[in-house]
């Protein structure tokens, strides 16, 4: 008895202690450049180039200036650039003052994973659905490789990425947020729970497609609690007992995001198996957020359905950066005071101090299916 477990402690120790070594084996990955493929969650320029340029107050609370970005600040993408020691991305859309020696952006706002059949001035759609950002990333690996063959010097070189690093570069994904708003709007929640498994697969053929062309290391957030928008509580009176959960969050919502994740996941793991020499790292930005929201006051920030930027009062809505009258009286949609307390920037979009907190959480691996940090998401488990 003693004995037995005298060896079991033993070998519990050795378990522990090999296990550490594992750990302290892997060292930090070197990602050469990040390749971005998302909606407005991580759009760094893209929609905003390519349509009308996103106005202030967008932008203030850290670049001092719009930035093409749908927050006050800097996005989670922006957090990962920082993480990694990278630039922040240039949105491939945009033809000035670009950057891609370490990645590009190809995430616009409004993006879905399927393609849909309406234009970007109905609801906000943007034509750049994901298979779409997938072309385009195809075009600029064969356009940026032949102009890197075609390079005279040295210095027209250091401009472009260098064509073995696309082997290298971790490829993120963070988009379905706008397929279950357009699912909400033209489906009933029958109606979107089948479409789930082909949404799913798509997402999962642009992981397939990034990989025949030598990609390896896959960052894939989930979706977020889409049901704790503010946007989703416009114009709603009277809502039935049981409609939203203790933060003020659509039930229904939060469960079709759910639904959404979970198939997600398991077809994550499936990828695993398809692709065999893939790193591919599940993101539960989902719990991050609801975190967030749920712990509000506690971590020091206003109330998740609070909206920074503009007016909404009772039925009367000025989006951010928008002027409209009111009883007679101009009323422009500003930014609340302080910006650092802010999770929700604009009723859409989060502002930077949430997105912040979020990065906090998610980059080290804590919410991630393998648990690991995302200096070691070029390691395979
Ligand atoms: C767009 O798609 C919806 C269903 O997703 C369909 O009902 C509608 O007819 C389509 N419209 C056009 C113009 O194809
Ligand atoms: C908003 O609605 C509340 C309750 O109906 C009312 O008391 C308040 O005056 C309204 N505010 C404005 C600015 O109209
Ligand atoms: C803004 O909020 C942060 C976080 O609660 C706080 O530390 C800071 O003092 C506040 N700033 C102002 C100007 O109130
Ligand atoms: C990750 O960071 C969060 C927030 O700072 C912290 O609560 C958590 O314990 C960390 N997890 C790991 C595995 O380091």
């Amino acid at each position: 008895m003693e004995l037995g477990r005298l060896i079991f402690g033993g070998l519990l120790l050795l378990w522990l202690v090999s296990g550490i070594a594992r750990c302290a084996e892997l060292k930090e990955c070197v990602f050469p450049a990040i390749y971005n493929f998302g909606d407005s969650n991580s759009d760094t320029g893209g929609i905003s180039a390519a349509f009308e340029p996103i106005r202030a107050p967008y932008g203030d609370g850290f670049f001092h200036k719009p930035a093409g970005r749908d927050s006050d600040g800097r996005l989670i993408i922006d957090f990962i650039a920082e993480k990694l020691k990278l630039p922040y991305l240039s949105a491939y859309l945009n033809s000035l003052g670009t950057e891609y020696r370490h990645g590009a952006n190809f995430a616009t706002g409004g993006s879905t994973i399927r393609r849909q059949n309406e234009t970007i001035y109905e609801y906000g759609i943007s034509p750049f659905a994901l298979d779409m950002q997938i072309v385009q990333f195809n075009q600029f690996k064969a356009r940026t490789n032949e102009l890197y063959r075609q390079a005279k010097t040295p210095s027209e070189r250091s401009k472009l990425p260098v064509p073995e690093e696309f082997a290298k570069a971790l490829y993120t994904f963070d988009i379905g947020q706008n397929d279950l708003s357009v699912g909400f709007r033209k489906m009933n929640f029958d109606q979107l729970r089948a479409a789930m498994p082909d949404i799913v697969n798509q997402l999962a053929s642009a992981v397939q497609n990034i990989y025949q062309q030598g990609g390896r290391a896959f960052w894939i957030h989930n979706t977020g609690p889409i049901g704790c928008l503010p946007v989703n509580l416009f114009y709603k009176h009277n809502l039935p007992v049981g409609y939203l959960d203790p933060y003020g969050c659509v039930n229904d919502q939060n469960e079709m995001a759910k639904e959404f994740n979970r198939q997600l996941k398991d077809r994550v793991i499936k990828l695993k198996t398809e692709l065999p020499q893939a790193a591919i790292t599940y993101v539960d930005v989902y719990s991050a957020k609801y975190g967030l929201i749920s712990n509000a006051k506690k971590e020091g920030f206003d109330d998740g359905l609070k909206i920074c930027c503009g007016y909404h009062v009772n039925d009367t809505h000025i989006w951010c950066g928008n002027k409209a009258n009111v009883d007679g009286k101009e009323v422009y949609g500003g930014s609340c005071e302080n910006l650092s307390k802010a999770i929700s920037w604009d009723g859409v979009h989060y502002a930077e101090a949430a997105n912040q907190w979020v990065a906090n959480r998610i980059l080290n691996g804590s919410l991630s299916d393998p648990t690991i940090p995302i200096t070691q998401a070029c390691y395979r488990h």
